[in-house]
């Protein structure tokens, strides 16, 4: 994989040499992000992935109604299908595409969808959604529902978060659906808590990135060196987490190296909360005119259905 004249190679050389650096955040889910990613996911103060369940359990039946069966569903950022699965149930589609980035997690994930849904029409789908991705050429076009959950849009700042939904949006014909997740700002606390939990599962979740970068370009990240950092960033309103080196020390790479001052930082991540109103703002702003949205007792975490 290490191969120097490959796009991810690149890219993630450019960033750890810029200042302050950066790894991208798609870079966290190799098969071992992808499981710490399902484990945080699970942990109590965790709660986007158990409230954003609560409103499907709470308004499913609602959303499904809206949708109607037959349909062909696109999960973006599918990981482990688990939503999908859930969804397909209510709402009966023709086909279902699962489209993520981390292929071998997919494929597994993938196998065990055509067992639960026989009668569904499952396919997987390996790109990454940052870059133009290709659909099989004999899905219909004709009632797509585009189906991003877990806020995983949080990840995109306001501007790139507008160009993929403009994007998603492409993909529908005016008789196609969005059903997207969307966490909300709310108590810094309860934030920064999800974002740095006691059992330190994001912690490794963060430094995993190190490995999957090593992996990648042939670098000698000590993982031991970094420490976890996250916050959140009220004037951006975004939780931002960096690795912070605990001491001093030189990365190599093939073709290059960088020292890192003890206390610096890789940006390695930032999740955007927004305010339901800004949300359905964007939406608008992308072609999606006509939006409905569900949410939880506390308004913390939202579902947006929005159409052409
Ligand atoms: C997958 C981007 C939605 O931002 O909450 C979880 C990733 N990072 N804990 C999020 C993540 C640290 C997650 N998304």
């Amino acid at each position: 994989m290490a191969d120097s004249s490959s796009l991810p190679t690149q890219e993630i050389v450019q960033g750890l040499l810029e200042s302050p650096a950066r790894i991208a955040p798609k870079y966290f889910y190799d098969a071992a992000g992808s499981l710490l990613f399902e484990e945080i996911t699970r942990l109590p103060e965790y709660y986007p992935t158990r409230t954003e369940r609560q409103i499907m359990v709470a308004h499913g039946v609602d959303i499904a109604h809206r949708l109607g069966s037959g349909a062909t569903v696109i999960e973006l950022g599918a990981g482990s299908c688990e939503k999908a699965r859930e969804l397909c149930q209510l709402i009966a589609p023709a086909h279902f595409v699962a489209v993520d980035i981390s292929s071998e997690f997919l494929h597994d994930a993938v196998v065990q969808l055509r067992d639960a849904l026989p009668d569904v029409d499952v396919r997987a789908l390996a790109a990454d959604l940052t870059a133009d991705f290709t659909l099989p050429q004999d899905l219909p076009r004709q009632r797509r529902l585009v189906f991003y959950p877990g806020s995983s849009i949080g990840n995109f700042d306001p501007a790139q978060a507008l160009e993929l939904l403009s994007r998603m949006r492409g993909l529908l014909d005016d008789d196609g659906a969005l059903l997207i997740g969307v966490d909300l700002v709310k108590e810094v606390a309860v934030l920064e808590a999800a974002y740095d939990d006691a059992a330190g599962v994001t912690a490794a979740f963060n430094l995993n990135v190190l490995n999957h970068v090593n992996q990648l370009i042939a670098s000698d990240f000590e993982p031991s060196q970094w420490c976890h950092c996250a916050f959140f960033n009220v004037a951006e309103s975004r939780i931002e987490m960096h690795l912070e080196a605990s001491v001093e020390n030189v990365v190599r790479w093939p073709g290059g190296q960088r020292r890192f001052a003890r206390g610096e930082r890789i940006h390695t991540e930032n999740s955007y909360k927004y305010q339901a109103q800004d949300f359905v703002r964007l939406l608008n702003q992308a072609g999606l005119a006509r939006t409905e949205v569900w949410s939880d007792d506390r308004s913390w975490f939202a579902l947006f259905l929005a159409r052409p």
